[in-house]
């Protein structure tokens, strides 16, 4: 089996990231930025826009990316589960020491990992996964301690990666190191695709458009984060495929265009 489409293909040590998305005709990936899609309401209101195509378009779109690049290890931001507002847990000060916090966790291996991006120490987590998928916590050296003690008492595994904030070119290296893992699915939302984006870490976009707009100023959408730099150039993409289903719905698949050249 050739390795070429495992990797990114500017030669860094680190899984492919695969972004995978579902977004409005206005690129809308949710309804407003105070609602999360994980609570009922909310995502009932975003699934009655969808037509009765989407479901078959998604299946098959995590059927495609899993044969291309079997990928063990899904990606999200702490915004899926917090409110932006939203400030660290309320946990006890530790006795722990930062020296032996600031260290990776990994107290189980898992075939599969769910990773999340709490920087802030904000999401109380009450699913850990099971035997088939882990949760893992990607944390930096600014996330409050208290919450770090409290994973390693809850044992949820997390890595460590940056200084101020999470360093996400760090952690992928991590995630491939110490987990083997060859991609990574990032189902995130725009605040943290965005982020991928301005490092320079996305290889691959599926995005399934559905036919209906949500607007509004701040609404996520499929790529937020700092805008582009004055003078710079869009990220070009090569269309892989793109189907149409029955009722509108567009499954586009795109790789990233990276000029060898300049990297
Ligand atoms: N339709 C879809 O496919 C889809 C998919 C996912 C989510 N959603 C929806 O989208 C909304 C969430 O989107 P969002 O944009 O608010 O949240 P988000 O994508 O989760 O963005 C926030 C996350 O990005 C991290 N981040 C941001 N900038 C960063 C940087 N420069 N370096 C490192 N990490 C960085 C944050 O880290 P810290 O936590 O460390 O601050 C946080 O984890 C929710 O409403 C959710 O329901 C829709």
């Amino acid at each position: 089996m050739t390795t070429d489409h495992l990797f990114p293909r500017d030669g860094s040590i680190r899984p492919r990231v695969v972004v995978s998305v579902t977004a409005t005709a206005d690129g809308r990936v949710t309804l407003n930025r105070a609602e999360r899609l994980l609570d009922e309401g909310p995502n009932l209101r975003w699934r009655t826009a969808w037509p009765p195509d989407v479901d078959d378009l998604l299946a098959q779109r995590s059927a495609a990316i899993d044969e291309r690049h079997h990928p063990t290890v899904v990606l999200e931001g702490s915004g899926t589960f917090v409110a932006d507002d939203d400030g660290p847990l309320d946990l006890p000060d530790t006795s722990m020491a930062a020296e032996d916090l600031w260290t990776d966790f990994l107290p189980h291996r898992s075939p599969r990992w769910f990773a999340v991006v709490d920087g802030r120490g904000r999401v109380n987590w009450t699913h850990k996964g099971d035997a088939e998928t882990s949760l893992l916590v990607i944390a930096s050296r600014s996330t409050p301690l208290p919450y770090l003690a409290h994973l390693r008492r809850e044992q949820i595994p997390y890595l460590l990666a940056g200084v101020h904030r999470v360093d996400l070119e760090s952690v992928l290296t991590k995630i491939h190191r110490q987990l083997g893992a060859d991609c990574l699915v990032s189902q995130a939302g725009g605040g943290l695709n965005g982020a991928l984006l301005r490092a320079g870490l996305v290889d691959e976009l599926h995005v399934i458009t559905i036919p209906a707009l949500v607007g509004g100023v701040g609404t996520p959408s499929i790529m937020d984060g700092l805008p582009l730099e004055p003078g710079s150039l869009p990220m070009q993409l090569r269309t892989i495929n793109v189907k149409v289903g029955a009722h509108g719905t567009i499954w586009a698949h795109y790789e990233v265009a990276r000029d060898r050249s300049r990297n």
